[in-house]
């Protein structure tokens, strides 16, 4: 099996049998940058904005790709994505700042939420966002509000659940009608909020989104989707004789985390949804809006990998033996928080066969803070950097300070160079909040 399926694209092994990545050998990284490290292969990401992108184009479909921030956003991502032509789909008033402080242009941010504050929605406005997702009536109610004062107009959509439930992780299931998102198509929400929105002054009603998990293998839910907004389409059509200029799917194609994990490619799913979305408008009568789409996890997930070294090994006779690196839960939470499992490896002795079964342990006062169970290795020794590749999405963006550990920096590699474009905290970084 080639084991380098799962890893940024650029990567190989080289004559010393390190792994390099982007034209860079992974051991210099480590000896320049130190650990842990995210390392990101920067034409991975902008290759995976353009499989979608061209997927589109070779389907026949006016398209909107919009970049999930959520999945990874820094201001080098934000300008990769902007270079790219990329839409970028936003959170929190924290995710717009970063996405404005790399120049990205706000009318192409699509602001998402199920509780936008009162600062958020007027720091998006005063910027220009391009268009509010509407999530909740509160939120109609709030946005009309501070738009009326202000005298403004804001594009927006509205959220619906169609009360779909891929199968992937409980935590991100988020079609079902079970959900904090959203307006629920089966009570009849959904097209309620349609026609508030409809007679806002304010509000300037551009289409429909709906987002129904992440991490899915199977296209059926998504074909399921189409035919959900198809339905909704035409039936707000024969309601109120109103057709949407864009229709927004979400996210969520799965990628392979492990070698043995096969999910559909980019082509296959962006095909799939194009036939399943043209013969759905088409059979109702209607035309096809442009498509938007709001992929995160599949840009950017295989384009990372994260390097930590390893500090103790601990041999507990018949039981286990766990390697120890200087990471763990504070720089990647899905293992503990989604029960994730993923591949690891030895940076520096790549060509070397795996000789034996270990436990790869965070550093966190928890014991539960482990990395990755029985994974085969090549004999550990203390120095050895392990590599955990498919860490780009959810991985820094969900990493924290528990026990006051310091975040990892982040490098982007490209060619034979490596730019740091997140340092390392500092423990003075740790204190910097603190007022006395
Ligand atoms: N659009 C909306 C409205 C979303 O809620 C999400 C993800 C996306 C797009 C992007 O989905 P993707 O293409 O990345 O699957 N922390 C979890 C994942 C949470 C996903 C939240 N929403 C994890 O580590 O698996």
């Amino acid at each position: 099996m080639d084991i380098l399926k799962v890893f940024p694209r650029s990567s190989r092994i080289n004559e010393k049998g390190n792994l390099e990545i982007g034209g860079v050998d992974t051991v210099d990284l480590v000896r320049e940058f130190g650990t842990p490290l995210f390392v990101y292969d920067e034409n991975h990401i902008r290759e995976q904005l353009r499989r979608y992108r061209n997927a589109f184009l070779e389907n026949g479909i006016d398209a909107i790709v919009a970049y999930a921030g959520k999945a990874f956003l820094c201001k080098y991502m934000a300008r990769i994505a902007s270079e790219e032509g990329a839409y970028l789909d936003c959170v929190t008033g924290g995710e717009i700042y970063t996405a404005l402080e790399a120049g990205f242009p706000a009318e192409r941010i699509f602001f998402h939420g199920n509780n936008k504050g009162d600062e958020e929605i007027e720091f998006a406005i005063e910027n220009g966002v391009g268009y509010f997702v509407l999530d909740s009536f509160d939120e109609i109610e709030r946005l009309s509000s501070i738009l009326r004062k202000r005298s403004l107009k804001q594009d927006v959509l509205v959220r619906i659940t169609p009360g779909i439930v891929p199968k992937t992780h409980t935590y991100i299931q988020t079609g079902q009608v079970d959900s904090k998102f959203g307006f629920s198509l089966a009570s009849g929400q959904a097209y309620e909020a349609v026609i508030e929105v409809l007679n806002s002054k304010n509000l300037e009603l551009k289409g429909f989104h709906m987002h129904i998990g992440s991490q899915i293998f199977s296209l059926e839910p998504f074909i399921a989707a189409c035919k959900v907004m198809a339905d909704f389409c035409l039936s707000v059509k024969e309601r109120s004789n109103y057709l949407p200029s864009i229709i927004n799917l979400g996210g969520g194609l799965g990628v392979a985390y492990r070698l043995t994990d096969e999910p559909p490619s980019i082509e296959e799913f962006i095909s799939t949804l194009s036939k399943a979305l043209k013969e759905e408008f088409s059979t109702r009568g209607l035309s096809l809006p442009v498509v938007a789409i709001e992929p995160g996890r599949s840009i950017v997930a295989n384009a990372a990998v994260t390097l930590y070294k390893v500090g103790t090994i601990k041999d507990v006779i018949g039981v286990r033996l766990y390697v120890s690196v200087d990471g763990g839960m504070s720089d990647n939470l899905r293992p503990m928080l989604y029960g994730a499992v993923y591949e690891a490896f030895i940076a520096n002795k790549m060509n070397r066969a795996p000789e034996t079964t270990v436990t790869i342990a965070g550093k966190h006062c928890e014991n539960g803070d482990i990395l990755i169970r029985d994974v085969k290795l090549p004999f550990p020794e203390i120095g050895d950097i392990v590599v955990v590749p498919v860490t780009g999405a959810y991985g820094y963006a969900m990493s924290n300070n528990y026990n006051r550990q310091p975040r990892p920096a982040v490098v982007f590699v490209k060619e034979g160079k490596a730019t740091l474009a997140i340092k390392r905290e500092k423990y003075e970084d740790l204190i910097r909040n603190e007022i006395t």
